[in-house]
């Protein structure tokens, strides 16, 4: 898939370690594989994405398949596409769990998978997946408009002018965001008086298809993963110390867990 250059715009051409645009601004390869096309002045959102615990416990508890009910919807509608070759998008990959399996179950398909914190994108092409994994930001995608069949966006900041250049007409956005009762009884350790999620689907004009759920649950039999899936999510910033402690406590859990699919579809002219 072609990769455009941050500065300028043109293609990015290969060149033994490096890509490289007819205004010869260079981007290196690192040694893991990635590329870094951030570029200082234009970053937008938060400054360097999710750091390298974050990027730790989402590895340690995704690897362990227990939101694999995400990655087989995500996968299903892939599937009902029919297009085995299709260029497949990881928007905000994070650590490039539900890419590099959709790369196993989809060996043929074209899989970039991007995100704005470095740790993420290192992890991520630690994998070896075979796919192509870039630091960059979603408010300037480094992609050709038109690009992309199929774009997945999983827990992450929406950008609708991007989402909708990149994609190729008639091509599928897939938005999660977390259903009403999803870790409801983790929340019922961490607060008094727990409240449901509100499911709210992003706010955008993009053409919207479809509404699908993904629900389950999943029983931790340790504290280890119990603390790595708290510290994947927002209450990790804002739960009172005493709602922690008793979250430290725990020797198991076992609670539900509910996603929310929210599907687009480029219009074709
Ligand atoms: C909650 S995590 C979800 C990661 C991944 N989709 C998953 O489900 O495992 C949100 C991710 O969005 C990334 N992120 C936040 N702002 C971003 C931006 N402006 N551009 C690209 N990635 C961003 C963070 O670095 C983080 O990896
Ligand atoms: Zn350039």
């Amino acid at each position: 898939m072609t990769l455009l250059c941050p500065v300028c715009s043109l293609a990015l051409h290969r060149e033994a370690g490096s890509m490289r645009c007819e205004n010869n601004h260079c981007f290196d390869f690192a040694k893991e594989g990635y590329l870094n096309l951030l570029t200082g002045n234009k970053k937008k959102g938060s400054e360097t994405g999710d750091n390298k615990d974050m990027a730790l416990s989402r590895r340690s508890f995704l690897s362990k398949g227990y939101f694999d009910t995400l990655l087989n919807a995500v996968d299903d509608l892939f599937c009902s596409l029919h297009n085995e070759n299709a260029a497949i998008l990881d928007i905000c990959c994070g650590e490039g769990y539900y890419s590099a399996e959709l790369k196993k179950r989809h060996p043929q398909a074209d899989i970039i998978g991007f995100d704005l914190s470095k740790e993420m994108i290192r992890l991520a092409a630690k994998r070896k997946s075979g796919n192509t994994y870039i630091v960059a930001n979603l408010f300037r995608i480094p992609l050709p408009d038109n690009s992309i069949e199929f774009a997945f966006h999983l827990f992450a900041p929406f950008g609708e002018e991007e989402f909708l250049r990149i994609l190729k007409p008639g091509g599928i956005l897939d938005t999660a965001v977390a259903g009403e009762n999803h870790l409801w009884q983790m929340k019922e350790v961490l607060y008094e008086k727990p409240y449901k999620n509100d499911e709210k689907p992003p706010h955008t004009t993009l053409p919207f298809t479809e509404k699908q759920r993904a629900d389950g649950r999943i029983f931790l039999d340790n504290n280890e993963d119990v603390f790595s899936m708290f510290k994947m999510t927002p209450y990790f910033y804002h739960t009172p110390s005493e709602g922690i402690a008793k979250l430290q406590q725990v020797p198991q859990l076992e609670t539900e867990i509910s996603f929310a699919l929210y599907i687009y579809k480029k219009p074709v002219l």
